[in-house]
Formats: C-alpha cells, sequence, structure tokens
C-alpha cells in the first residue's frame, strides 16, 4: 500500500455511516487485515458495547476504546474501522495521525437519522433523543474535520465508497 510510512487507513466518522461495511471491502480490495475498535472492545471485555455501557459507564468504554486504537495501531498494513466517538480524545488522533490516514466518512443528518432508525446495539443512539443525537451529529463535526481526507458517502454503495476512498488516498 503506497502510503509512505502509514500503515493504517483508520475510517472515522458518526455511528450509522457504514465504516465497518466500507473497512471489510477496503481491506478485501488492498488485501490487508481488517480491525474494528468495538469489535477488538468487546473481544477484550468479553461485554458488548451496550453492556459496557449500562454496568461501567461511557467513560470505561472510552478508556477500553483508547486501548483497543493503541493495540491496533501496532498493526502492518491494515484497514481499521473506530467507533464514532474515537475523535473525541486528542490521544486517539495522536495514536491515528502517528500510524496511519485518516478518513472520515461523511453523511448528512437525513442519511445518518434513517440509517440509525432501528438500532439496537449502539446506547447513544437508543437512549438520547432524536434531537440529542442530532445535537452530537452537529458538535463532532469539527472533530471529523481533523482527518486527511473526507467521503461524502450519501448517494454512494460501499462500493463506491472504497472507490473514492482509493482515488483519495492515491491507491490504484
Ligand atoms: C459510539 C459509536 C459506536 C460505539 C459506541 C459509541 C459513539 O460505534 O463505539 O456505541 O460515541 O458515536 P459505531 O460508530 O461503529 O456505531
Amino acid at each position: 500500500m503506497p502510503l509512505e510510512n502509514k500503515r493504517i487507513v483508520y475510517l472515522v466518522g458518526f455511528m450509522g455511516v457504514g465504516k465497518s461495511t466500507v473497512g471489510r471491502c477496503l481491506a478485501d480490495h488492498l488485501n490487508c487485515s481488517f480491525f474494528d475498535t468495538d469489535e477488538e472492545v468487546e473481544l477484550v471485555s468479553g461485554q458488548q458495547i451496550r453492556q459496557i455501557f449500562e454496568e461501567q459507564g461511557e467513560l470505561a468504554f472510552r478508556g477500553l476504546e483508547s486501548q483497543a486504537l493503541k493495540e491496533v495501531s501496532c498493526q502492518e498494513c491494515s484497514v481499521v474501522s473506530t467507533g464514532g466517538g474515537v475523535v473525541g480524545r486528542p490521544d486517539n488522533w495522536q495514536i491515528m495521525n502517528r500510524t496511519g490516514v485518516v478518513v472520515y466518512l461523511y453523511a448528512d443528518w437525513a442519511t445518518i437519522e434513517s440509517r440509525l432508525l432501528d438500532t439496537t446495539q449502539r446506547p447513544l443512539a437508543q437512549n438520547g433523543t432524536d434531537e440529542k443525537l442530532h445535537q452530537l451529529w452537529q458538535t463532532r463535526q469539527p472533530l471529523y474535520q481533523q482527518a486527511d481526507k473526507v467521503i461524502i458517502t450519501d448517494r454512494l454503495n460501499p462500493q463506491q465508497v472504497v472507490e473514492q476512498i482509493l482515488l483519495a488516498l492515491h491507491i490504484e
């Protein structure tokens, strides 16, 4: 993967934007490993994200998430799909910027809202009101915009998003 010394493509973006689906597809295309920080947290803790939020609270989850990010950042060539809130901690940015390129998968609020309708595993989407979630989406925009590349995904299927990422990163 001709990304100079950057080994990892990190996908950031709000819940429901399709980071995991796109990430798997991109990793297949690049013939490299795929990691999902949410899955890593669940593996290490032996609990579902929902349970961690319920029993230990969000702060504990954020600690586990940062730890998971740190661990996957040691991998060779890989694609990492991150949880929507990973962008909230400067330390997480340091890790991502040092070891990879960060791609923000953007979707507008209407798209996100429709994709989160049936969610059962995302505590922040389930427990809050629609208005609160919209506010969170807005508040996070400047954080996501710190990414190296932004891909607008609203009218694209996962394969097309992958094509846009490859173009943006100048990967054949
Ligand atoms: C979160 C997003 C979720 C998960 C957790 C918190 C967030 O990941 O990490 O529920 O703060 O936006 P996805 O973005 O993969 O849904």
